[in-house]
């Protein structure tokens, strides 16, 4: 198995491009089931997530080509058609690997009136249940049966709009609503709906398909049902996550990066954050500019909510800078319950992190130092990688199959803005 290699105390210096968003790719992918004609989508990151999510939709029937991208800036070109739908089952093997798998749900039901979708189960960040998505198509109509592990979801008639209020923002409940709603007969308002631009991203190819959506980016969405949607072409939006995973390495590292073709208001939580810190961020006409000019971090403390507040995606990385910082700081986690995993690994390169429930105290140290240590998860595993950056010797991460389902060719990105990063195998 593979593992990443790197020698910290490298200061970054230069340019990364940002890849287009997975959790927009992979939701975009699954509403191109909503129509038989062709939807086009550019700047497809290139990510083990994104294939597997191919996988799933070509066992629908769907017709998908890739047009590889030659320039390492760019994105790749992906033609979906799903001209006819050959089969509306999604198999455990597929949801439990990937939990996005969930988001075909929706677009099967209100397009075929029938689907078998397996149930994703718990994930290492915690126990994730779906019962807001299946009671937002229960409300819209759809009779749901459980049974040994998967959902089944009729509709004879189609689906019907109808007024969802979610008792907690959900990013997929909110996707699962949307996508069902625009092929529903009537209007379907979904209030408490999540903000994040992810769910803005889809809405405007919803649009360009032929939907009808009001309110996107508000907490109170409004879809007008029509007959059926058409072919479209959308780019998919630059991964804030990514961008934030490097505004915080070069924030970890020092020296001074842009990051070319990201999208700085849809990170302005963490910005705020990285300022404090003592980092000088900037918009610049490609994107955006972060400089660290060898002073240490200062700490500050952290919340994690849903958008705009700060995002549970950038917790653990936050948690590697705040690992070197002066003072102590306080993160708390409240999206998902089980999500401290890289706090045992970041131990072990000599953080000082105490955890209480859903809190991490977080006292910063000088120095970490280089160990071997695991990836758990996604985001988890990126924190160990920048931590690595900032530790005196080598650090080696393990399990790094987690880092090749979201990070667009990682250690290429950091090594060719001055990082000792490779990719070893074992
Ligand atoms: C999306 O997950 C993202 N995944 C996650 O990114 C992200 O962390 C999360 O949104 C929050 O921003 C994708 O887009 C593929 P939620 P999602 O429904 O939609 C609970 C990554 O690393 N909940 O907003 O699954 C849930 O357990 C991933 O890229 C219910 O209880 O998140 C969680 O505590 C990890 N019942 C909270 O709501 C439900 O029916 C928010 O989850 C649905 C959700």
């Amino acid at each position: 198995m593979d593992r990443i290699r790197i020698r910290g105390g490298k200061p970054l210096s230069g340019e990364i491009p940002i890849s287009g968003a997975k959790n927009a790719a992979l939701k975009l992918m699954a509403a191109a089931l909503l129509t038989a004609e062709p939807l086009t989508l550019t700047n497809v990151p290139r990510l083990a997530d994104v294939r597997a999510m191919a996988e799933l939709l070509a066992s629908f029937g769907v017709n998908i080509q890739v047009t590889l991208s030659g320039n390492f800036g760019e994105g790749d070109t992906m033609r979906l058609e799903a001209q006819k739908i050959t089969s509306a089952f999604a198999s455990y093997d597929m949801v439990r690997k990937m939990r996005a798998s969930f988001q075909v749900l929706a677009p099967l039901v209100a397009r075929e009136r029938a689907a078998k979708v397996s149930l994703p189960g718990g994930c290492a960040i915690g126990a994730r249940p779906v019962e807001l998505h299946l009671n937002a198509l229960e409300a819209m109509g759809a009779k749901i049966e459980l049974a040994e592990g998967y959902v089944t979801a009729t509709a004879p008639d189609g689906l019907t709009g109808a007024e969802i209020v979610f008792p907690f923002v959900s990013v997929g409940a909110t996707e699962t609503a949307m996508m069902a709603a625009t092929l529903a007969k009537g209007t379907t308002k979904i209030v408490n709906a999540a903000r994040e631009p992810e769910i803005i991203d889809l809405g405007n190819c919803l649009i360009a398909m032929g939907a009808e959506i009001w309110g996107l980016g508000s907490s109170e969405i409004t879809v007008q049902g029509v007959d059926k949607l058409h072919s479209a072409a959308h780019r998919v939006m630059p991964d804030r996550i990514e961008t934030g995973t490097y505004a915080i390495a070069a924030a970890i590292a020092g020296g001074a990066i842009e990051l070319i073709g990201a999208a700085p208001d849809t990170i302005a939580s963490l910005n705020a954050l990285l300022v404090k810190s003592g980092a000088v961020v900037t918009t610049t006409p490609r994107g955006m500019k972060i400089e660290m000019n060898g002073a240490r971090p200062k700490s500050s403390d952290i919340t994690t909510a849903p958008y705009p507040g700060f995002p549970t995606d950038l917790q653990a990385q936050m948690m590697a800078l705040m690992a070197v910082a002066d003072g102590t700081s306080v993160i708390k986690e409240k999206i998902f319950e089980n999500r401290f995993m890289h706090v045992p690994e970041l131990a072990r390169m000599g953080a000082q992190v105490r955890i209480d429930g859903d809190t991490a105290t977080v006292r910063g140290v000088e120095k970490l130092k280089g160990a071997q240590v695991m990836a758990t998860d996604l985001r988890a595993s990126v924190s160990l990688v920048l931590a690595g950056l900032a530790a005196e010797g080598e650090t080696t991460v393990g399990r790094i199959y987690h880092l090749d389902r979201g990070f667009d060719r990682l250690e290429e990105k950091l090594s060719r803005v001055g990082a000792d990063i490779a990719r070893v195998s074992e």
